[in-house]
């Protein structure tokens, strides 16, 4: 946990970042990713040596800490991601070992969509009857572990870190789990903690927690794009609900919504000021938690996530975020002219 200096000095709130990246795998998924094959090996689907493989569709976090703990235990990690899935991810899963697949993207009622893709594919060897090795799909989607895990240990560590004492979390969804589990966490230890989802732009979930429905304005007849998130921002943002986001959903009280312009030169303003470099959604994060601070009561403590590096997302948000001036405002990242603090209460 890393107190991000200037933006607490610039909001007159205390901002603090939990450095998910600094897990081995370099992701808030190593959690879940151990979590999701301890889980298997005790129902006994993997068995290390036997030649199981672990199938997953992920745009690359999950993935990844799939690769590396397979790697380390004894299984094998078949990852499914979008053919435009980041050079330098797909380049780590296979330098991690990993099989990669690479699909076409396309909606999730497409069986040849990443994640069906994934599925099929443990099915397909789960019942191979030449092989004594078996398939597994991790599903972190829809897998009840992924939360739970959130709720066992990222919870527990924040509160523990905060000296029990924090006003807000902020987090995106990507599966959900993350926001899930660390928000009944801490509104089981202190329901006044307040939890705010952070969303990119063009996902349904901020009008999802604001009005009750999973939409966005680029889902307009005419006007959808190819993606079915349009953003530049990799692993949050969504415009299904899934099972981990469902888990979590009571505990969200607002959500903030930011643009790709504003997460990119928020990644430079970190990245000048504190040292921290960041992945987008972290970015998105650090956005969120401004905003929030500007509304809050002077001194809140807000808590972030740091989910990623920037080492992450070198050639594609980085390849923006580096044209933006080293010396940019806050009131820059945030287009206003000024800095002004509107406490709600
Ligand atoms: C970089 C990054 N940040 C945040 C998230 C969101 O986490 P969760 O899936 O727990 O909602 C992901 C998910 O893949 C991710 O890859």
């Amino acid at each position: 946990m890393v107190k991000i200096r200037s933006l607490s000095k610039l909001t007159g709130c205390e901002i603090y970042a939990k450095l998910e990246l600094s897990n081995p795998g370099g992701s808030a998924k190593d959690r879940t990713a151990l979590a999701i094959i301890r889980k298997f090996e005790k129902e006994g689907k993997l068995v290390p040596g036997r030649g199981d493989v672990v199938f997953e569709g992920t745009s690359g976090s999950t993935g990844i800490s799939f690769a590396m703990l397979c790697n380390a235990l004894g299984y094998t990690a078949h990852i499914c991601v979008q053919s435009d899935t980041s050079a330098e991810k797909i380049a780590l899963l296979e330098s991690y070992g990993a099989d990669v697949e690479k699909v076409k993207p396309a909606s999730i009622v497409d069986p040849e969509q990443y994640v069906n893709a994934a599925r099929a594919g443990a099915e397909q060897l789960a019942s191979d009857k030449t092989t004594e090795a078996n398939g597994v799909f991790a599903d972190q989607f829809e897998n009840d572990v992924n939360w739970r895990i959130h709720y066992e240990t990222t919870g527990p560590e924040i509160w523990e870190q905060m000296n029990h004492d924090l006003d807000y979390f902020i987090s995106g969804s990507g599966t959900g789990g993350t926001i899930a589990g660390i928000a009944r966490y801490l509104k089981d230890q202190d329901p006044n903690v307040t939890i705010v989802l952070a969303d990119p732009q063009g996902s349904g979930m901020f009008n999802r927690v604001k009005h009750g429905v999973m939409y966005d304005s680029v889902e307009k007849e005419g006007t959808r794009r190819r993606h079915q998130v349009d953003t530049i921002v990799e692993g949050i943002g969504l415009n299904r609900v899934t099972h981990n986001f469902l888990e979590g959903e009571e505990c969200i009280d607002d959500s903030e919504r930011v643009t790709d312009e504003q997460a990119i030169k928020m990644a430079r303003f970190l990245s000048s000021n504190e040292g921290l470099f960041v992945g987008a959604s972290s970015s998105i994060n650090a956005v969120a938690a401004t905003r929030t601070a500007l509304k809050a009561k002077k001194g809140s403590k807000i808590v972030i996530i740091g989910c990623d590096s920037g080492a992450r997302h070198l050639s594609k948000f980085w390849k923006e975020a580096v044209k933006v001036d080293r010396r940019v405002t806050l009131e820059e990242v945030l287009g206003t002219s000024v800095l002004q603090r509107k406490p709600v209460n």
